[in-house]
Protein backbone atom coordinates (compact mmCIF):
# COMPACT_ATOMS: atom_id res chain seq x y z
CA UNK A 1 0.00 0.00 0.00
CA UNK A 2 1.75 2.99 -1.17
CA UNK A 3 1.25 6.98 0.64
CA UNK A 4 -1.29 5.43 3.39
CA UNK A 5 -2.09 8.04 5.78
CA UNK A 6 -0.53 7.24 9.30
CA UNK A 7 -3.49 5.88 10.91
CA UNK A 8 -3.99 3.95 8.10
CA UNK A 9 -0.70 2.98 7.85
CA UNK A 10 -1.05 2.00 10.95
CA UNK A 11 -3.91 -0.28 10.69
CA UNK A 12 -2.17 -1.95 8.18
CA UNK A 13 0.95 -2.69 9.79
CA UNK A 14 -0.93 -4.11 12.67
CA UNK A 15 -3.54 -6.24 11.26
CA UNK A 16 -2.03 -7.66 7.99
CA UNK A 17 0.55 -10.02 9.34
CA UNK A 18 -2.43 -11.10 11.27
CA UNK A 19 -4.25 -11.51 8.11
CA UNK A 20 -1.36 -13.29 6.11
CA UNK A 21 -0.71 -15.32 9.02
CA UNK A 22 -4.21 -16.64 9.27
CA UNK A 23 -4.60 -16.79 5.82
CA UNK A 24 -1.66 -19.54 5.59
CA UNK A 25 -3.33 -21.79 8.25
CA UNK A 26 -6.20 -21.83 6.37
CA UNK A 27 -4.38 -23.28 3.61
CA UNK A 28 -1.75 -25.70 5.26
CA UNK A 29 -4.78 -27.99 4.13
CA UNK A 30 -4.47 -31.81 4.75
CA UNK A 31 -2.52 -34.33 3.10
CA UNK A 32 -5.70 -35.30 0.71
CA UNK A 33 -5.36 -32.18 -1.49
CA UNK A 34 -3.04 -32.43 -4.01
CA UNK A 35 0.32 -30.62 -3.34
CA UNK A 36 0.33 -29.06 -6.75
CA UNK A 37 -3.41 -27.76 -6.04
CA UNK A 38 -2.33 -26.79 -2.51
CA UNK A 39 0.38 -24.52 -4.28
CA UNK A 40 -1.72 -23.38 -6.83
CA UNK A 41 -4.40 -22.19 -3.80
CA UNK A 42 -1.37 -20.44 -1.94
CA UNK A 43 0.65 -18.86 -4.87
CA UNK A 44 -2.50 -16.84 -5.55
CA UNK A 45 -4.11 -16.17 -2.09
CA UNK A 46 -0.42 -15.52 -0.46
CA UNK A 47 0.62 -13.23 -3.08
CA UNK A 48 1.50 -9.62 -2.17
CA UNK A 49 -2.18 -8.01 -2.61
CA UNK A 50 -3.79 -5.23 -0.93
CA UNK A 51 -5.82 -7.26 1.77
CA UNK A 52 -8.35 -4.03 1.62
CA UNK A 53 -11.39 -6.25 1.81
CA UNK A 54 -9.95 -8.55 4.80
CA UNK A 55 -9.28 -4.93 6.23
CA UNK A 56 -12.83 -3.77 5.41
CA UNK A 57 -13.85 -6.68 7.70
CA UNK A 58 -11.57 -6.18 10.66
CA UNK A 59 -11.91 -2.56 10.90
CA UNK A 60 -15.59 -2.78 10.47
CA UNK A 61 -15.89 -4.98 13.07
CA UNK A 62 -13.58 -2.24 14.94
CA UNK A 63 -16.30 0.49 14.25
CA UNK A 64 -18.97 -1.73 15.58
CA UNK A 65 -16.84 -2.44 19.15
CA UNK A 66 -15.27 -5.98 17.92
CA UNK A 67 -11.86 -7.30 18.08
CA UNK A 68 -9.90 -8.64 14.95
CA UNK A 69 -9.88 -12.03 16.42
CA UNK A 70 -13.66 -12.27 16.21
CA UNK A 71 -14.05 -11.69 12.44
CA UNK A 72 -10.42 -13.09 11.33
CA UNK A 73 -12.59 -16.33 9.78
CA UNK A 74 -14.38 -14.11 7.77
CA UNK A 75 -12.02 -11.50 6.81
CA UNK A 76 -9.79 -14.82 5.39
CA UNK A 77 -12.93 -16.15 3.31
CA UNK A 78 -13.46 -12.68 2.17
CA UNK A 79 -9.96 -12.42 0.77
CA UNK A 80 -10.57 -16.41 -0.80
CA UNK A 81 -13.10 -15.31 -2.43
CA UNK A 82 -12.12 -12.50 -4.00
CA UNK A 83 -8.92 -14.22 -4.70
CA UNK A 84 -10.72 -16.82 -6.45
CA UNK A 85 -12.53 -14.28 -8.45
CA UNK A 86 -8.81 -12.71 -9.64
CA UNK A 87 -7.92 -16.52 -10.59
CA UNK A 88 -10.98 -17.00 -12.82
CA UNK A 89 -10.93 -13.03 -14.22
CA UNK A 90 -7.57 -13.92 -15.39
CA UNK A 91 -7.75 -16.85 -17.51
CA UNK A 92 -7.90 -16.87 -21.36
CA UNK A 93 -11.84 -16.90 -21.45
CA UNK A 94 -12.90 -13.93 -19.61
CA UNK A 95 -9.90 -11.56 -19.67
CA UNK A 96 -6.82 -13.76 -20.37
CA UNK A 97 -3.64 -11.73 -17.96
CA UNK A 98 -0.58 -12.86 -17.57
CA UNK A 99 0.20 -10.57 -14.88
CA UNK A 100 -1.46 -10.25 -11.83
CA UNK A 101 -0.20 -9.11 -7.98
CA UNK A 102 3.28 -8.53 -9.73
CA UNK A 103 3.57 -12.54 -10.70
CA UNK A 104 2.61 -14.91 -13.45
CA UNK A 105 -0.93 -15.51 -13.12
CA UNK A 106 -2.07 -18.01 -11.77
CA UNK A 107 -2.98 -20.18 -15.14
CA UNK A 108 0.49 -18.95 -16.75
CA UNK A 109 2.10 -20.60 -13.61
CA UNK A 110 0.26 -23.85 -13.21
CA UNK A 111 -1.81 -23.92 -16.26
CA UNK A 112 -5.55 -23.33 -16.73
CA UNK A 113 -7.13 -26.42 -14.92
CA UNK A 114 -5.28 -26.01 -12.32
CA UNK A 115 -6.15 -22.32 -11.73
CA UNK A 116 -9.69 -23.51 -12.52
CA UNK A 117 -9.70 -25.40 -9.80
CA UNK A 118 -7.42 -23.59 -7.39
CA UNK A 119 -10.61 -20.88 -7.33
CA UNK A 120 -12.94 -23.64 -7.34
CA UNK A 121 -11.22 -24.39 -4.33
CA UNK A 122 -10.61 -21.04 -2.67
CA UNK A 123 -14.39 -20.49 -3.21
CA UNK A 124 -15.53 -23.64 -1.53
CA UNK A 125 -12.95 -23.10 1.33
CA UNK A 126 -14.03 -19.18 2.57
CA UNK A 127 -17.59 -20.86 2.73
CA UNK A 128 -16.11 -23.92 5.05
CA UNK A 129 -14.07 -21.36 7.29
CA UNK A 130 -17.40 -19.00 7.82
CA UNK A 131 -19.30 -22.27 8.89
CA UNK A 132 -16.79 -23.53 11.31
CA UNK A 133 -15.51 -20.72 12.94
CA UNK A 134 -17.70 -17.19 13.10
CA UNK A 135 -19.44 -17.56 16.48
CA UNK A 136 -22.20 -18.50 17.28
CA UNK A 137 -23.98 -20.76 14.68
CA UNK A 138 -26.20 -18.13 13.87
CA UNK A 139 -24.38 -15.33 12.89
CA UNK A 140 -21.92 -17.78 10.82
CA UNK A 141 -25.40 -18.88 8.80
CA UNK A 142 -26.42 -15.28 8.61
CA UNK A 143 -22.78 -14.39 7.23
CA UNK A 144 -22.63 -17.35 4.92
CA UNK A 145 -25.54 -16.67 3.29
CA UNK A 146 -24.80 -13.02 2.61
CA UNK A 147 -21.17 -13.91 1.09
CA UNK A 148 -23.15 -16.32 -0.98
CA UNK A 149 -25.11 -13.43 -1.94
CA UNK A 150 -22.40 -11.23 -2.58
CA UNK A 151 -20.39 -13.92 -4.61
CA UNK A 152 -23.46 -15.03 -6.61
CA UNK A 153 -25.25 -14.70 -9.40
CA UNK A 154 -26.98 -11.47 -8.96
CA UNK A 155 -23.91 -10.05 -7.70
CA UNK A 156 -20.13 -10.77 -8.30
CA UNK A 157 -20.70 -13.43 -11.14
CA UNK A 158 -23.88 -11.57 -12.65
CA UNK A 159 -21.79 -8.57 -12.91
CA UNK A 160 -18.54 -10.84 -14.30
CA UNK A 161 -21.00 -11.95 -16.85
CA UNK A 162 -22.18 -8.44 -18.10
CA UNK A 163 -18.89 -6.98 -18.12
CA UNK A 164 -17.35 -10.33 -20.36
CA UNK A 165 -20.65 -9.90 -22.70
CA UNK A 166 -20.59 -6.01 -22.32
CA UNK A 167 -18.42 -6.16 -26.06
CA UNK A 168 -21.15 -8.87 -27.54
CA UNK A 169 -23.98 -6.34 -26.49
CA UNK A 170 -22.64 -2.98 -27.44
CA UNK A 171 -24.52 -2.75 -30.65
CA UNK A 172 -28.02 -3.18 -28.16
CA UNK A 173 -26.87 -0.27 -26.52
CA UNK A 174 -25.20 2.21 -29.22
CA UNK A 175 -28.70 4.08 -29.60
CA UNK A 176 -29.38 4.18 -25.74
CA UNK A 177 -28.62 7.90 -23.59
CA UNK A 178 -24.83 8.20 -22.50
CA UNK A 179 -28.01 8.66 -18.78
CA UNK A 180 -28.46 4.99 -19.97
CA UNK A 181 -25.15 4.29 -20.30
CA UNK A 182 -24.09 5.07 -16.83
CA UNK A 183 -27.17 3.05 -15.30
CA UNK A 184 -25.93 0.11 -17.03
CA UNK A 185 -22.09 0.61 -16.30
CA UNK A 186 -22.89 1.41 -12.41
CA UNK A 187 -24.98 -1.70 -12.31
CA UNK A 188 -22.03 -3.77 -13.64
CA UNK A 189 -19.43 -2.23 -11.35
CA UNK A 190 -21.76 -2.36 -7.90
CA UNK A 191 -22.45 -6.06 -8.51
CA UNK A 192 -18.70 -7.34 -9.57
CA UNK A 193 -16.69 -4.99 -6.80
CA UNK A 194 -19.48 -3.53 -4.76
CA UNK A 195 -21.49 -6.51 -3.76
CA UNK A 196 -17.85 -7.91 -2.41
CA UNK A 197 -16.43 -4.65 -0.42
CA UNK A 198 -20.03 -4.41 0.95
CA UNK A 199 -20.38 -7.18 2.35
CA UNK A 200 -16.65 -7.32 4.04
CA UNK A 201 -18.62 -4.32 5.79
CA UNK A 202 -21.55 -6.22 6.78
CA UNK A 203 -19.71 -9.69 7.44
CA UNK A 204 -17.59 -7.44 9.82
CA UNK A 205 -20.29 -5.92 11.66
CA UNK A 206 -21.87 -9.42 12.19
CA UNK A 207 -19.22 -10.94 13.51
CA UNK A 208 -18.91 -7.83 16.27
CA UNK A 209 -22.72 -8.55 16.97
CA UNK A 210 -23.73 -5.09 15.62
CA UNK A 211 -27.07 -3.47 15.58
CA UNK A 212 -29.29 -2.28 12.54
CA UNK A 213 -28.38 1.62 12.81
CA UNK A 214 -24.88 0.13 12.62
CA UNK A 215 -25.40 -2.08 9.86
CA UNK A 216 -27.22 0.45 8.07
CA UNK A 217 -24.69 3.11 7.95
CA UNK A 218 -22.05 0.51 6.92
CA UNK A 219 -24.02 -0.35 4.26
CA UNK A 220 -24.35 3.35 2.64
CA UNK A 221 -20.96 3.43 2.99
CA UNK A 222 -20.08 0.27 1.85
CA UNK A 223 -22.13 0.95 -1.62
CA UNK A 224 -20.36 4.08 -1.97
CA UNK A 225 -16.57 2.66 -1.49
CA UNK A 226 -17.68 -0.46 -3.77
CA UNK A 227 -18.14 1.56 -6.79
CA UNK A 228 -15.72 4.64 -6.00
CA UNK A 229 -13.05 1.54 -5.50
CA UNK A 230 -13.50 0.09 -9.26
CA UNK A 231 -14.08 3.68 -10.77
CA UNK A 232 -10.33 4.01 -9.54
CA UNK A 233 -9.28 0.43 -10.75
CA UNK A 234 -10.70 1.53 -14.41
CA UNK A 235 -8.70 4.72 -13.92
CA UNK A 236 -5.61 2.92 -13.20
CA UNK A 237 -6.06 1.01 -16.18
CA UNK A 238 -6.11 4.05 -18.29
CA UNK A 239 -3.12 6.06 -16.14
CA UNK A 240 -1.63 3.58 -13.89
CA UNK A 241 2.26 2.51 -13.82
CA UNK A 242 1.86 -1.29 -14.66
CA UNK A 243 5.35 -1.95 -12.36
CA UNK A 244 3.24 -0.52 -9.48
CA UNK A 245 0.05 -2.15 -9.91
CA UNK A 246 1.38 -5.02 -10.74
CA UNK A 247 -1.34 -6.25 -13.34
CA UNK A 248 -1.31 -5.29 -17.31
CA UNK A 249 -2.71 -2.26 -17.95
CA UNK A 250 -4.23 -0.15 -21.08
CA UNK A 251 -6.31 -3.16 -21.78
CA UNK A 252 -10.29 -2.69 -21.20
CA UNK A 253 -10.97 -0.54 -24.38
CA UNK A 254 -9.27 -2.54 -26.47
CA UNK A 255 -11.30 -5.29 -24.49
CA UNK A 256 -14.50 -3.15 -25.35
CA UNK A 257 -15.10 -3.10 -21.74
CA UNK A 258 -17.62 -0.25 -20.67
CA UNK A 259 -15.34 1.66 -17.90
CA UNK A 260 -15.69 4.83 -16.57
CA UNK A 261 -12.84 6.79 -17.99
CA UNK A 262 -14.65 5.41 -20.96
CA UNK A 263 -17.91 6.47 -20.85
CA UNK A 264 -16.99 9.94 -18.41
CA UNK A 265 -13.54 10.95 -19.26
CA UNK A 266 -10.63 10.65 -16.67
CA UNK A 267 -11.73 14.16 -14.91
CA UNK A 268 -15.32 13.58 -14.58
CA UNK A 269 -14.42 9.54 -13.47
CA UNK A 270 -12.69 10.93 -10.41
CA UNK A 271 -14.63 13.97 -9.49
CA UNK A 272 -17.74 10.97 -8.92
CA UNK A 273 -15.05 8.95 -6.91
CA UNK A 274 -14.77 11.81 -4.97
CA UNK A 275 -18.18 12.71 -4.24
CA UNK A 276 -18.65 8.59 -3.46
CA UNK A 277 -15.94 8.87 -0.90
CA UNK A 278 -17.06 12.30 0.49
CA UNK A 279 -20.73 10.41 0.85
CA UNK A 280 -19.62 7.22 2.18
CA UNK A 281 -17.70 9.27 5.11
CA UNK A 282 -20.85 11.27 5.87
CA UNK A 283 -22.67 7.82 6.17
CA UNK A 284 -20.15 7.07 8.74
CA UNK A 285 -20.77 10.15 10.83
CA UNK A 286 -23.05 8.36 13.76
CA UNK A 287 -20.15 5.36 14.66
CA UNK A 288 -17.84 8.69 15.45
CA UNK A 289 -14.12 7.69 16.05
CA UNK A 290 -15.01 4.07 15.82
CA UNK A 291 -14.83 4.62 12.23
CA UNK A 292 -12.13 6.44 11.67
CA UNK A 293 -9.65 3.01 9.94
CA UNK A 294 -12.74 3.13 7.56
CA UNK A 295 -12.58 6.57 6.84
CA UNK A 296 -8.66 6.22 6.28
CA UNK A 297 -9.45 3.31 3.81
CA UNK A 298 -11.83 5.25 1.93
CA UNK A 299 -9.18 8.13 1.22
CA UNK A 300 -6.73 5.58 0.41
CA UNK A 301 -9.31 4.17 -2.43
CA UNK A 302 -9.21 8.03 -4.06
CA UNK A 303 -5.29 8.42 -4.28
CA UNK A 304 -3.98 4.44 -4.38
CA UNK A 305 -1.60 4.06 -7.34
CA UNK A 306 -1.89 0.27 -6.99
C1 LIG B 1 -8.80 -6.08 -8.18
O1 LIG B 1 -9.00 -5.95 -6.81
C2 LIG B 1 -10.07 -6.49 -8.84
C3 LIG B 1 -11.17 -5.56 -8.63
C4 LIG B 1 -12.27 -5.90 -8.08
C5 LIG B 1 -11.04 -4.17 -9.08
P1 LIG B 1 -7.85 -5.35 -5.89
O2 LIG B 1 -7.35 -4.06 -6.51
O3 LIG B 1 -8.34 -5.26 -4.49
O4 LIG B 1 -6.70 -6.46 -6.03
P2 LIG B 1 -5.68 -7.01 -4.95
O5 LIG B 1 -6.46 -7.89 -4.02
O6 LIG B 1 -5.02 -5.87 -4.25
O7 LIG B 1 -4.70 -7.82 -5.77
C1 LIG C 1 -12.72 -7.63 -12.07
O1 LIG C 1 -12.65 -6.36 -12.64
C2 LIG C 1 -13.53 -7.65 -10.89
C3 LIG C 1 -13.59 -9.02 -10.34
C4 LIG C 1 -14.69 -9.47 -9.86
C5 LIG C 1 -12.43 -9.89 -10.32
P1 LIG C 1 -11.37 -6.13 -13.55
O2 LIG C 1 -11.27 -7.17 -14.61
O3 LIG C 1 -11.32 -4.71 -13.96
O4 LIG C 1 -10.22 -6.40 -12.47
P2 LIG C 1 -8.67 -6.34 -12.84
O5 LIG C 1 -8.40 -4.97 -13.42
O6 LIG C 1 -8.39 -7.46 -13.80
O7 LIG C 1 -8.00 -6.53 -11.49
MG1 LIG D 1 -12.56 -8.42 -15.62
MG1 LIG E 1 -9.50 -8.26 -15.23
MG1 LIG F 1 -9.63 -3.49 -14.01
Amino acid sequence: MTHPTPLLAQCVEHLRPRIDSALSQYTDLAADCPAELREAMRYSLLAPGKRIRPLLVLLSAQACGGGPETAMPAACAVEMVHTYSLIHDDLPAMDDDDLRRGRPTCHKKFGEALAILAGDALLALGFEVVARHIQPAAVAARCCAELAAAAGPCCLVGGQADDCLGKLRRSDSEDASPESGMVRLESIHQRKTGAMIAVSLRLGALAAGADAARLASLDRFGRCLGLAFQITDDLLDVRGAEAEVGKRLGKDSNRGKLTFPGLLGIDRSVRRAEELIDEGCDALAPLGSQADGLKAVARYVLERNL
